[in-house]
């Protein structure tokens, strides 16, 4: 997944930071010092030291980074576990008291479709709407909250459109109605400068593979006090909180790019540049085609256009022949003919969903990429809609 050319040689251009990022150079160039690592941190004996330490000293880099305890950070295998296990934490523990869930209706499917398990067995979850510019619909908060909320979930960016949501009002919001707040962080690490400790969030979840780290490594930030159940039970490992060996070789490797986030951050407003103007230059050059969710406030890196008279796969695909990798929704959600659910629950209609491409940028992209991009999405579109007139079907050159 290197960029302009990838293992075999063959020019690639990578455009999908949103589903997964590269791997660190610098970790590349560190990885045979993590394979010497195979003491298990729960053991007494000294191999387990080199182990111990590591847990310790990640927990305490996370911890500083995000200006919360050490304490406070769990380690899991990543995102889809964080969100199931707050989710579920809090209706078991919670249930009989509080049994109501806001949530936004653009979460990720752990989200989602742990939210539809809860209400399978009994708790009552409304879907907070969010409209085609990626606003959440604060109204319909602040009507459902109630002394019967038990737990808020809002994301702090969407991985399909970037939209970002206001995580400290939301926060604040249910705080008065006496609820707990939960935000999905996998799209801030490294695509956002924002200070975590002002979002006064009770709980959030990461996962490494999102900022230049392993896949199969994440944590979740738990607040003192937040109810907490572990989802999986074992042999009380991070103080019995997620049983099971922690994943060593992969906090070893979040170690090492967690040094790199602050220069990553660095990068944020050039990579905006760049962005700006591949949107600029696309809606130049390219007859009916739109930029969702643009009103409002969005991750620097991520743009989903609507195209309209192309279908996104057929794009995707016809993009990823000629070395650029993109996609048309989340990559949990490719392979699913269905258009994606973010967009439809935005307002999109199911003809716009599937005409979408999201195009995320990494910090590892330049100018000369992005511009040979423009060019090939450009000449695409084009031969694409011929197709289409020759087909007797609609002309989208003007
Ligand atoms: C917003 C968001 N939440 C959760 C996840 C799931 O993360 P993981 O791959 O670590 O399970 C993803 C990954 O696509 C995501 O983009």
């Amino acid at each position: 997944m290197q960029n302009h050319s990838n293992s075999e040689g063959k020019f690639r251009v990578y455009l999908d930071h949103n589903a997964t990022t590269p791997h660190s150079s610098r970790l590349k160039s560190r990885w045979m010092e993590l394979m010497d690592i195979s003491g298990n941190p729960s053991s007494i004996h000294q191999d387990s030291r080199v182990s111990k330490t590591i847990l310790r000293e990640t927990r305490k880099k996370i911890a500083d980074f995000l200006g919360c305890s050490p304490l406070e950070i769990i380690f899991n295998s990543g995102a889809s576990e964080g969100n199931n296990s707050v989710l579920k934490s809090v209706y078991s523990l919670l249930r009989e008291t509080r049994n109501e869930f806001l949530i936004s209706h653009v979460e990720h499917p752990s989200v989602l479709k742990t939210a539809e398990a809860l209400r399978s067995w009994g708790a009552v979850v409304h879907l907070i709407p969010v409209d085609r510019n990626g606003s959440l619909d604060l109204d319909f908060l602040k009507s459902k909250l109630s002394s019967k909320t038990a737990l808020v979930s809002v994301m702090y960016a969407n991985n399909e459109t970037g939209s970002v949501f206001p995580i400290q009002e939301v926060t604040q919001l249910a705080h008065a109605a006496g609820a707990l707040m939960h935000s999905d962080c996998v799209q801030m690490l490294g695509k956002s400068s924002v200070d975590f400790k002002l979002l006064d969030v009770d709980y959030a979840t990461f996962s490494a593979h999102k900022f230049y780290s392993l896949k199969g490594t994440g944590f979740v930030y738990v607040k003192k006090s937040s109810p907490w159940q572990p989802l999986i039970h074992g042999g009380g490992q991070e103080r019995s909180r997620r049983g099971g060996t922690e994943n060593v070789t992969g906090i070893a490797a979040l170690n090492i790019v967690l040094d790199e986030l602050k220069s990553y951050e660095a990068k944020i407003s050039e990579v905006q540049r760049m962005r700006d103007q591949m949107e600029a230059e696309l809606l130049q050059r390219i007859p009916n085609i739109s930029v969702t969710a643009v009103q409002g406030q969005r991750l620097a890196n991520t743009s989903s256009l609507v195209i309209t008279g192309v279908d996104g796969e057929t794009l995707l695909m016809s993009l990823d022949l000629k070395g650029f990798s993109v996609s048309t929704g989340a990559a949990c959600s490719s392979g699913n003919p269905e258009p994606s659910p973010v967009l439809l629950a935005m307002g999109l209609s199911r003809q716009e969903a599937q005409n979408s491409l999201r195009i995320s940028l990494g910090w590892e992209n330049n100018e000369g990429e992005v511009k040979s991009f423009i060019n090939c999405l450009v000449e695409t579109v084009e031969k694409l809609r011929a197709i289409e007139a020759e087909e007797g079907k609609k002309d989208y050159a003007g």
